[in-house]
């Protein structure tokens, strides 16, 4: 959701800019503009589409000395993604300049009254009553007529604002929408909307909190509270991931890249956290006592898109092994629903970002409900880690394709973890299951590695009969199902066919309508303790002639019987299946995807880090 980065310090600012927004165009990417101030003037650029035009109408500009600028990718809200909706936004001066993350709610009246009092509005977005409101506050003091106009404006925001009357400074507020600070050693200031953007230039990093103002010049970075104006002493947080992390390092795609890095990305995130001679999981941030997870006598689990995926698998772990009721819930709905919630609950966030608004909102309503809060989540420092009680990180590194893939099996094992360590806390796991469990997960890693070269190419010979589908299924059972709902999400998502996920059982309740020898069913089918009833579903599938792909078990002959159209994957412990089974399914979705033409990393209409409701 719009990506934001704004420089001030001694470089030339435009090349710093377009690198970061590079990094975070993964937020949005309808349209970009870039601000900065050079000559003793504002020098503006903008256009519709993606980073590459922006770039190419600024060539010169790069050379050019200039010291403080900002820069912005969009993706849009209010008004359609043109020029003039583009990002930055000025003033009736046009002297002051400003970009935005998030929603301006009660835009219109605000609108309305600056109309009223004649200033002249160049575009449809919310964003821009922001800058006439600042500017009708405006006499001397930037930082008081920011102060000012934020008494009046509701909604969620993260900006950059500067002023060409004050060209040394840069400021940043932030409310409800992700805005983080650096600092480097030649005393540059940076403000963005994610690390990636950062991470060419520093890895010092300081997190904004809600409400919090930071004004900022060359050698010199002061936090105050918006409100108060009291001053407010921040830390700088280093960060561990280095910009190689977010680059493509030879591959086609981040997608394909992210894919490849699986094995490494749930290496790291077992790695320290569990003993392979008994068992033992530990988890450093979790920050709640062993009686707190005695007391829970209830789980709720709250996340958006492929992170939701992971709730539905977790469910099935959690209940197993753990011996607790889980609830899995959108967060979408979750914040709008009845929530029985009480201190005897425990509520999990799963999110890649730790930014997604409506995740962020469920927990913020979990913990005001009194539960205990945990959110697992992969960007240290990110607003869930830093608002719930206790962290599990993922450390899957930086993703930047806008379908999630090493986040999702890093979340899996981040919560198989969670339920050894659970199960251990509530007595409920034998030290013989529990080794059993942990040997399982400390192989999946060894298992993905060896397989994924094969399976690129076996996948994309396989997909040759598919890729111009318009309808795919994607059926499972059990702890299978949700990868079979997270199939079907990363097909739509990059290669817009329209694919659906269902529980195999369910299908002769509706879907089976919809088989005919056109309808492509991919079939989860592994010789786990559901394999007979999946195979009959399948069977029934193929009594009416749908076209079947099946992801079964190595050595098994029966689904020679039922189609050529087979991928074998390993036998590894049932609970594993999840993880391993995902990996083909992304792996389809990729290469349909990419045979189809379509830009992977960057789909249309979506977003990797969705900071609106
Ligand atoms: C967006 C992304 C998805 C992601 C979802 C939740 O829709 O495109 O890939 O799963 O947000 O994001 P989160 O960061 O909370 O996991």
């Amino acid at each position: 959701m719009c990506g934001i980065v704004g420089y001030v310090g001694s470089r030339r600012v435009v090349p710093v800019i377009l690198e970061g927004l590079r990094k975070l165009e993964y937020r949005g990417y309808d349209s970009a503009g870039i601000v900065y101030y050079q000559d003793s003037k504002l020098i503006k650029y903008r256009c519709e589409g993606k980073l590459s035009a922006l770039e190419a109408l600024i060539d010169d500009a790069i050379i050019a000395p200039s010291h403080i600028g900002l820069g912005h990718t969009r993706w849009a809200t209010h008004g359609a993604p043109t020029t003039e909706n583009a990002h930055p936004h000025t003033d009736c001066t046009g002297e002051l300049v400003l970009v935005h993350n998030g929603i301006i709610e009660n835009y219109h009246s605000l609108r309305l009254e600056l109309q009223a009092k004649g200033h002249v509005f160049k575009s449809q977005t919310d964003t821009e009553v922001l800058v006439h409101l600042i500017e009708d506050y405006l006499e001397n003091d930037l930082v008081a007529a920011v102060q000012q106009a934020l008494t009046r404006v509701e909604g969620s925001y993260a900006f950059g604002l500067f002023w060409a009357q004050m060209p040394d400074t840069l400021i940043a507020v932030r409310k409800h929408s992700p805005l983080v600070l650096g600092v480097d050693e030649s005393g540059a200031g940076y403000i963005a909307s994610d690390i990636p953007a950062l991470l060419p230039y520093t890895n010092q990093v300081i997190f904004l909190e809600d409400g919090e103002m930071a004004v900022i010049k060359e050698n010199d970075m002061q936090v105050f509270d918006s409100v108060s104006g009291n001053r407010v002493q921040k830390e700088a947080t280093t960060i561990t991931w280095n910009a190689a992390m977010a680059e493509k390092a030879g591959y086609k795609h981040f997608m394909l890249k992210e894919i490849f890095e699986q094995p490494m990305a749930i290496r790291n995130t077992i790695s320290g956290r569990i003993n392979p001679e008994t068992g033992e999981v530990t988890l450093a941030e979790i920050n709640l006592s062993d009686e707190d997870f005695c007391n829970i006598d209830r789980i709720f689990l709250v996340a958006c898109g492929t992170s939701w995926h992971t709730a539905l698998v977790a469910k099935y772990w959690i209940e197993k092994y753990a011996k607790i009721p889980v609830d899995v819930d959108i967060a979408s709905e979750f914040r709008y629903r009845n929530l029985l919630i009480n201190d005897r609950v425990l509520t999990i966030s799963i999110s890649q970002s730790g930014e997604t608004a409506d995740t962020l909102a469920g927990i913020r309503l979990a913990k005001q409900l009194g539960s205990k809060v945990i959110t697992i989540c992969n960007v240290v420092g990110s607003t869930m880690t830093r608002e719930a009680d206790g962290t599990v990180y993922t450390h899957a590194g930086p993703e930047i394709g806008v379908a999630s893939t090493k986040a999702f099996t890093s979340q899996l094992a981040a919560f198989f973890l969670f339920t050894i360590f659970l199960g251990e806390k509530r007595g409920t796991l034998e030290t013989e299951k529990k080794l059993e469990l942990a040997a399982a997960l400390i192989d999946i890693a060894r298992v993905i590695e060896e397989l994924l070269p094969v399976l690129q190419e076996q996948i994309a010979q396989l997909i040759e009969g598919y890729y111009d589908c318009s309808d795919f299924l994607f059926v499972g059972r059990g702890v299978n199902f949700p990868i079979a709902l997270e199939g079907a999400l990363k097909l739509k998502e990059i290669s817009y066919i329209h694919a659906e996920g269902y529980a195999a059982g369910e299908l002769k309740h509706g879907p089976i309508a919809l088989i005919d020898n056109k309808m492509p069913v991919l079939a989860i089918a592994p010789q786990d303790d559901l394999y007979q009833k999946t195979i009959s579903n399948v069977e029934e599938i193929k009594a009416r002639q749908g076209r079947i792909i099946l992801i079964g078990t190595e050595g098994d002959k029966h689904l020679n019987t039922i189609t050529d159209a087979i991928i074998y994957l390993p036998k590894v412990h049932d609970e594993m299946n999840p993880i391993l089974y995902t990996i083909p399914a992304q792996l389809l979705s990729y290469e349909i995807a990419t045979m189809r033409g379509c830009d992977v990393d960057q789909p249309r209409n979506l977003a990797k880090s969705v900071t609106v409701e």
